[in-house]
């Protein structure tokens, strides 16, 4: 039921705002500035005793848990990384009683995850899930998690499910943190960021003209630069794949710092360059790199929290707390590749030799 929407990618890019509440409900504890996750089944005692996280998954997935697992090293101080599932188990990786390993999954059905979830359980790991599909194959073979609750997700391309995997990480790095060492104060801080995240959807999504627009700008480039920094970096991440996946635009990410060490000498007039700007304390430097791409003639289009006078066009997203902005950052541009897509008549829903869940190896 496409519930008046043209396309189920642009219906669930729409859902965001519900989706991110159920995410949210029944979780919040405001009397210890935490939240409870109830299949997690990992108590205090052995919370405490992680000293390292990681977490895999494949595509979106994973750049959702490369968002998360700068959460949890920023909020529970625990030293984490994220990495693609088939990259991880064909490395013959060293497993160690001290990792929580997290396996993050929309369909909780794909195999590379699955066979990795099997292999770290078959030599005594503790392995988490953050799925959507209740009930699925990954949810069942991890010893507990997370339920990311994005509701039913059609269109090939994963949108709302991102999003809500990346409050589900900032609820677990929230928990891991009151556990350890994240103070009250951080703690009802964080509450009060991801309790204003459905309504600052809105706000975006509200944009979606402009966006719009703002496509027809760039659907006729052949080539794409997505830059970030840090928090951003992952953000720019899932905005390239999103762009290419739906619109076939080639597109690249790259860190901002990394353009001067080699693909600055891609940036002319014809291939543009979108920045992921937020006003943390990284913003002086992105404005440099910005600089930078402007001396060679490239156009930027730019997700600030306030306009940038380097790029040509600026979109603004609402600002939350720093380590909740990655939420918020990438769903104008998830907007972008749907009207890029739009304009060029792609089949939004099935893109071209996609598959909404992978099984084979
Ligand atoms: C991108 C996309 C894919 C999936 C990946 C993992 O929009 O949908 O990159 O994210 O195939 O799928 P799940 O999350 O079901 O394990």
């Amino acid at each position: 039921d496409l519930g008046g929407h043209d396309t189920y990618m642009h219906k669930e890019i729409s859902e965001q705002a519900d989706a991110v509440d159920r995410a949210l409900r029944g979780r919040i504890d405001d009397r210890f500035s935490t939240v409870h996750l109830g299949g997690l089944n990992l108590d205090a005692r052995e919370a405490r005793t992680i000293r390292r996280v990681k977490i895999l998954g494949c595509g979106t997935s994973y750049h959702a848990g490369q968002i998360g697992a700068q959460m949890i090293e920023e909020l529970a101080r625990i030293p984490s990384d994220a990495e693609p599932a088939s990259e991880f188990r064909y490395r013959d990786p060293v497993v160690d009683p001290d990792t929580l390993y997290v396996a993050v999954s929309q369909s909780g059905e794909t195999y590379d995850v699955l066979a990795a979830v099997q292999e770290l359980k078959r030599k005594g790991a503790r392995v988490l899930g953050l799925v959507n599909v209740v009930g699925s194959a990954i949810a069942r073979e991890t010893d507990g998690g997370i339920y990311v609750h994005a509701g039913p997700e059609v269109c090939v391309v994963s949108t709302k499910c991102f999003t809500n995997m990346v409050v589900s990480f900032a609820l677990l790095a929230l928990h891991l943190g009151r556990i350890r060492d994240l103070s009250v104060a951080d703690g009802k801080r964080i509450i009060e960021g991801l309790r204003k995240l459905p309504g600052q959807i809105d706000e975006i999504l509200k944009g979606e003209e402009e966006i719009k627009k703002l496509s027809a700008a760039y659907a006729d480039a052949k080539s794409m630069m997505f830059i970030g920094r840090v928090r951003g970096y992952p953000v720019a991440r899932e905005a390239s794949l999103k762009l290419k996946e739906v619109s076939y635009i080639h597109a690249e990410a790259y860190p901002a710092s990394e353009l001067k060490h080699g693909p600055l000498a891609l940036i002319e007039p014809a291939m543009p360059t979108v920045a992921i700007v937020p006003d943390d304390d990284l913003l002086e430097k992105n404005r440099a790199a910005l600089e930078e791409i402007k001396a060679r003639s490239g156009r930027i289009l730019a997700v600030a929290h306030q306009d940038q006078e380097k790029a040509d066009d600026t979109i603004i997203v609402p600002k939350n707390e720093p380590e909740l902005d990655p939420i918020l950052m990438g769903i104008p541009l998830q907007l972008l590749a749907y009207h890029t897509a739009l304009a060029l008549g792609r089949d939004i829903d099935k893109p071209r030799n996609l598959a909404k869940s992978v099984t084979v190896e």
